[in-house]
């Protein structure tokens, strides 16, 4: 097993390997022990026994186990599952001393770490990711938020999980897209700040997939990078922000399909119609798109171009998190394997955003 400290203003650790669920009993017995414990889980993660195999080893450990088992689904993250939640924890009696667990993806990870973050003002809460896309990325740093119809993850707080317990096998039962959908929180850490790890991906005679022998090792230097940026920048104030390379035009896709367009594909296209505007303002060159493309085409990240228009698309961006005034902070790559932050004023973001959405085709997969 793998371990990464998160040093942040309250350290914990990311216990990365296969099989970690079998050895829960051992691995969280210290938060777990003599506490009252919520998981809270969804039906898929649920069918395929996770939750059976995690209640039966902490019961071992703790006689107060309860779950709650929510349908699939970006919906689920609404502040009236969070209400459900905190009711049923209020009713159940929970105290401070308590735990939660979320287990599943990166929605379970934001509803549950939500609920934490303000029932009685902060109880602790234990991650147990069971997509790629959450290993990776929502079950570490702390960020926790649920959606509005005005936006997504616009209601949040930072609040650390006190432990992440991520166990690779349960990727194996994931359906193929969804992994793929983590392939591009993957790409997109590769993008930013990992030169070496973007040519391996690009060089890689099979794409990876959720048997690939260095998946244990891909997610501990995902985890690493992501280390590495939150400690310099826990509360999201700057070089945080280069996280979310393509996630400003994802999310508004996200929405604006009321999420049938999945995160991962949504970020997967707002990389690539970034990565074109950094070519239109001559920050990279451009072959450097072709080569980007290719990659996400091998994990069939790209599809039809959605019908939004880029007035659509710039209303939508607009009420994202990663505005400030009159001013946007866009990502956008200047090396292979680099990123930078850009203050654009929100007048030339619309021309550079209209022009590249107009022109954007997306051609036949190579
Ligand atoms: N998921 C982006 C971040 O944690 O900052």
């Amino acid at each position: 097993m793998e371990r990464v400290d998160i040093p942040v203003t309250q350290p914990y650790e990311v216990m990365i390997g296969r099989g970690l669920i079998n050895d829960s009993e051992v691995l969280l017995k210290p938060f777990i022990e003599g506490r009252k414990v919520l998981i809270v889980t969804e039906e898929n993660v649920e069918g395929h026994g996770y939750l059976k195999n995690l209640k039966d080893n902490l019961n071992k450990i703790s006689d107060q186990i309860t779950f709650l088992c929510l349908p699939p689904g970006e919906a689920q993250k609404s502040i009236l599952m969070v209400e459900r939640i905190i009711s049923y924890l209020a009713e159940l009696h929970f105290s401070r001393d308590d735990v939660l667990i979320a287990l599943g993806g990166g929605v379970i990870g934001d509803l549950v770490g939500f609920t934490a973050s303000i029932y009685l003002r902060g109880i602790d809460y234990i991650q147990i990711p069971t997509t790629f896309l959450a290993a990776i990325d929502s079950s570490v740093g702390g960020k926790t938020a649920v959606d509005i119809a005005q936006g997504k993850n616009l209601v949040g707080a930072f609040h650390h999980p006190v432990a992440v317990l991520c166990d690779i096998n349960t990727f194996e039962t994931l359906p193929t897209s969804v992994f793929e959908d983590g392939c591009s929180e993957l790409i997109k850490y590769a993008m930013i700040m990992n030169e070496p790890l973007l040519q391996y991906l690009v060089d890689r005679e099979e794409p990876l997939n959720a048997k690939s022998l260095d998946l244990v090792e891909i997610v501990k230097e995902c985890v690493i990078m992501k280390k590495n940026i939150v400690i310099e920048d826990e509360f999201d104030q700057g070089l945080r922000q280069l996280l979310n390379f393509g996630h400003t035009l994802g999310h508004a896709l996200e929405q604006s399909s009321k999420y049938h367009i999945s995160h991962g594909r949504g970020v997967a296209l707002g990389m690539l119609v970034f990565t074109k505007m950094a070519v239109s303002q001559t920050y990279i060159t451009e072959d450097f798109p072709l080569i980007f493309k290719k990659l996400l085409d091998e994990y069939h990240l790209l599809g039809e171009k959605p019908h939004y228009t880029a007035e659509q698309l710039i209303k939508v961006m607009q009420s994202d998190k990663k505005r400030r005034s009159d001013q946007m902070t866009i990502v956008l790559p200047s090396e292979f394997g680099h990123c930078e932050l850009k203050v654009v004023d929100i007048k030339t973001f619309q021309n550079w955003f209209e022009k590249e959405w107009d022109s954007y085709e997306i051609h036949k997969r190579n």
